[in-house]
């Protein structure tokens, strides 16, 4: 009788299973060990022959159909292959994948990367240098002399210690890279620099310059045309015209400013030029005898040019970015379109 209750029970949750784990639970409560058709088997000692009898084929019946049902459950199961394993795991191959999101590059470390590769292919070595920089190499060994009125040309960050500021450009590497080396010699130096200024859309307290310096016996200003034109034209992928404006620099003789063809109009007039057809890229010029000396070189025994270009303002009309500080607000929503 209590058999028969069971026997029910024991169908009806066999049926209901869902996967192998929970008809696995099914076969121990009944099946089991401990199950209750070994705890009938068990009780039979205490039972008389005929009782015994009828019982026990019961329980033996019941076992043969539970198990029967179990295996058909579990082939059926494992036919749907809705189960994979014991832990449930489901497996829906149809499911859209799940993108994983992966940083990436600054808009200006790609610039600076690309600026350096193009340099390198045409023999240049890519050199460093400190950021906290002396009195010495970032004016005076550049002929930019105490209380020369040059020194204006850069607001400068005085750091406490005496003598010792945030570089205002990357022009002290030349005199770093000089003490040690001797002509002939093709260098570039990418870095941070830093301007005690109020902030634009076109100035920033600090930004990036790559500063470039030949020299050699015979190195002359074609030559740099040549070069720098090349360069802008690898780096923004297109023909570029050249034109050089005279100026001054201290560390330079003769200076002169650089300006290429919009990269926008090609030289028609637009908004980005100023409807003048002409961008400014950087400062250059022949090296000043008064820098070799500084260096320990002998007098008139060589020449060549340097020069230094805004990497920020080169990054700005490559990717069309019209406010320097957009560079550094660390803002996803500007920063993931790179
Ligand atoms: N150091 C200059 C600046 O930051 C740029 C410059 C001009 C670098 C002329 C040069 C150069 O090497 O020859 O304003």
């Amino acid at each position: 009788m209590e058999i028969n209750i069971q026997r029910k029970e024991a169908i009806e949750a066999i049926k209901t299973v869902r996967n192998l784990k929970d008809l696995d639970a099914v076969f121990k409560r009944y099946l089991g060990k401990k199950g209750e058709i070994a705890l009938v088997l068990a009780g039979l000692a205490e039972l008389t022959g005929e009782q015994k009898k009828v019982i026990g084929q019961k329980a033996n019946q019941f076992k043969r159909e539970i198990t029967e049902a179990i295996n058909g459950k579990k082939a059926e199961l494992k036919e749907l292959a809705l189960v994979e394993s014991d832990d449930m795991e489901w497996l829906d191959i149809t499911a859209p994948g799940k993108k994983m999101s992966l940083g990436h590059l600054h808009p200006l470390t790609l610039a600076q990367r690309k600026a350096s590769e193009i340099f390198q292919q045409m023999g240049f070595e890519v050199v460093d240098g400190p950021e906290v920089e002396s009195e010495w190499y970032n004016f005076d060994a550049l002929n930019v002399p105490k209380d020369h009125p040059a020194r204006d040309m850069w607001d400068t960050f005085w750091l406490r210690q005496k003598k010792l500021l945030l570089r205002t450009h990357t022009s002290p590497v030349q005199i770093r890279y000089m003490e040690k080396r001797q002509p002939p010699l093709r260098i570039i130096a990418p870095g941070r620099v830093f301007r005690y200024e109020a902030t634009d859309a076109s100035h920033e307290i600090n930004f990036y310059q790559i500063e470039g310096l030949m020299v050699g016996d015979d190195i002359s200003a074609a030559n740099f045309k040549a070069i720098i034109q090349e360069f802008l034209r690898r780096f923004f992928n297109k023909p570029v015209s050249v034109r050089l404006r005279p100026s001054y620099f201290p560390f330079v003789e003769p200076g002169f400013e650089i300006d290429m063809s919009c990269v926008v109009c090609a030289g028609k007039g637009c908004s980005l030029c100023s409807r003048t057809g002409w961008l400014e890229v950087a400062g250059a010029g022949m090296v000043n005898q008064a820098v070799f000396k500084a260096v320990g070189f002998k007098p008139r025994e060589y020449q060549g040019f340097a020069f230094g270009m805004g990497l920020d303002r080169l990054a700005m009309m490559k990717y069309k970015i019209n406010d320097i500080r957009l560079f550094y607000e660390g803002d996803f929503r500007f920063l993931k379109q790179f």
